[in-house]
Formats: C-alpha cells, sequence, structure tokens
C-alpha cells in the first residue's frame, strides 16, 4: 500500500501551528529539556554565503528525506555549530528549527549535569532517546560540558564514562529531525567527537560586509541621517550581539533624546563604549 502523500514543509508562517510534539509523561524527563516554539525568522539572520549553501542544501535533504531513504541513504541530520559567542549560533537554530516547523527542544545543561555517579550519563541518554521519537531539532547548547576531552587518571571516570555514552548516542541517533551542539569552546572537546557529526558550520566574527547588513537590519526602523558604511572598520573584531548593542544604545540614546533621526555623536559613543567593554573582556579573559 502506497504511504499517503505528505505536503511538503515549506518556511512556516508566524501564528502556523507547528508540529505537534508530544513529551512522554516521565516527569523526569521534561526537567531536563525545555521546548521551545521556534519565533525568530530568517529575516534577522545574517549568514555568511558559505553558511547559507549548507542550510539550504540540508533543508532539501529534509524535505526530500523519504526519497532519499528509499534510496537507501541517509539524510545529514547532526550538526555541530562552533565559533565564538554573539555570531548566532543559538539564533541560526531556532531559527532552523522554525524554518522547517519543527519544535525546538532545548537541553537544559544544569539539569543534566549530576554530581551522582553515572546520573549524567542516564540524562543525556533520556534526553537523546525522548528526541528520537518525534521530529524536533534537538539542541545541546555548551555541548563542551559534555564532551570534555577524556582526561587521563581514575578520578576523571566519571567524565570518561560521559563522553563515551555521548559518542554512543551520538553515533546511534537517527531522529526524525536534527541534532544540533554547539560550543564556543571547540578545542576543549574530545577528539573523537568530531567525526560524529555529519556537518561543522563555523559562525564566524562578521566581516564588514556582514557588520554593515546588520547595522542596516537593527536600524530600518529609524532614519539615518550620516553614513553606516563609514563607521563600520571601527565595529571590526566585534560580535553580532556586539554590534548589536551598538545600535541599540545608540537608537536608545536618540530617542531619550526625542530625536526622530539617529544622531551621528550617540552611534559614535556607543561605539566607543563597545570597544571599552571589548577592552576590559579582553584583560579578564587574555587567552
Ligand atoms: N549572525 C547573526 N545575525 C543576526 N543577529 C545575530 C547574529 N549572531 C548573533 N546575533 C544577535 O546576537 C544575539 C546573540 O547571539 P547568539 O545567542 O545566537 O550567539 P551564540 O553564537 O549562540 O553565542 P554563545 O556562544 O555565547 O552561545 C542574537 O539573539 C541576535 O540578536
Ligand atoms: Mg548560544
Amino acid at each position: 500500500m502506497r504511504s499517503p502523500r505528505r505536503k511538503p514543509i515549506t518556511a512556516i508562517e508566524p501564528g502556523l501551528p507547528l508540529l505537534t510534539l508530544k513529551l512522554p509523561k516521565d516527569s523526569s524527563f521534561s526537567s531536563l529539556v525545555e521546548v521551545v516554539l521556534p519565533k525568530r525568522s530568517r529575516d534577522e539572520l545574517i549568514l555568511s554565503t558559505r553558511n547559507v549553501r549548507t542550510f539550504l542544501g540540508l533543508m532539501d535533504e529534509f524535505r526530500g528525506a523519504d526519497l532519499l531513504r528509499r534510496h537507501g541513504l541517509d539524510i545529514r541530520s547532526k550538526l555541530l555549530f562552533c565559533g565564538p559567542p554573539g555570531c548566532g549560533k543559538t539564533l541560526t537554530a531556532e531559527v532552523f528549527a522554525r524554518e522547517l516547523g519543527l519544535p525546538l527542544v532545548v537541553a537544559r545543561l544544569d539539569a543534566i549535569i549530576s554530581s551522582f555517579l553515572g546520573e549524567t550519563a542516564t540524562n543525556i541518554r533520556k534526553v537523546f532517546e525522548s528526541a528520537a521519537d518525534q521530529p524536533c531539532v534537538l539542541f545541546l547548547d555548551e555541548f563542551d560540558a559534555l564532551a570534555r576531552a577524556r582526561a587521563d587518571g581514575s578520578e576523571h571516570n566519571e567524565l570518561r564514562r560521559v563522553v563515551n555514552s555521548l559518542l554512543m548516542l551520538i553515533d546511534r541517533f537517527k531522529g526524525k529531525g536534527f541534532l544540533i551542539a554547539a560550543t564556543n569552546l571547540e578545542e576543549s572537546l574530545d577528539a573523537a567527537i568530531w567525526r560524529r557529526f555529519d556537518e561543522v558550520v563555523i559562525f564566524d566574527l562578521p566581516s564588514q560586509r556582514e557588520i554593515r547588513r546588520l547595522c542596516e537590519l537593527k536600524l530600518k526602523n529609524f532614519p539615518v541621517p550620516f553614513s553606516i558604511a563609514d563607521k563600520v572598520a571601527e565595529l571590526q573584531g566585534m560580535s553580532y550581539a556586539d554590534v548589536e548593542r551598538v545600535c541599540d544604545n545608540a537608537i536608545k540614546r536618540s530617542i531619550l533624546k526625542r530625536s526622530k533621526t539617529l544622531i551621528e555623536a550617540d552611534f559614535n559613543f556607543a561605539v566607543r563604549e563597545a570597544q571599552r567593554r571589548k577592552e576590559v573582556r579582553a584583560r579578564l579573559h587574555p587567552h
């Protein structure tokens, strides 16, 4: 018998019901994850051309999964997001889930990591098991906290156990959606982790062009009577989140002065503030 043809999932519109996610009644599971209905849209996200290409390819495979599986092919579904803080790893996971019409299941590290022997590995297994049953994007943020390199020495037996079971669970993950792990400490990941993922996606600091695009996006509702392009060089080396803060702060200062347009001096002030923050951060975290 032919299975009924399913309507292809296209980009979802705000307010469209997402596929419903049935969580098991087991109360311990609900405390291990948070189910988020993704709200942020692709219009808010700036990605490098390479990353756009990667995500479009992944979405094509997901939508054509039945066809690919009939040919005995697996779809790429395990993604590792790396890169410095504030460059869009978490935002992209949310936008990606929304584009696919899937709920975002965010693993709660604070609840998963337990001081009881063996319990962390058990908790991770529960999270994986449940996410395998229903279409969703399982998001493991701060993945380094779970996948730190297995150090030698007997006192690290627990860590070894956690990493070993994580490796096994990732290997076996054949979810109906995606597994996304994210870290800004990729150098501390266990070497055996990398090849478990179908794609490693790097989220870099924005280029000058990307900084400009982000400024234009963030300032789109507020007239700017000066050239943003001239300011971009001063923002180089900052993350997207830093640049966003500069724009927000500049807008707030201008609004508080009852100005209808962005005041150039306020933008310059916000840039200097951000540069100062960056210096403080560099002193606190020299590496
Ligand atoms: N590529 C981007 N395009 C547009 N906005 C961005 C981008 N990256 C970051 N932002 C803005 O900065 C905020 C923080 O970014 P996000 O939480 O995605 O960073 P992250 O890479 O997950 O950082 P961390 O490593 O600290 O978890 C986002 O909610 C968004 O408003
Ligand atoms: Mg994040």
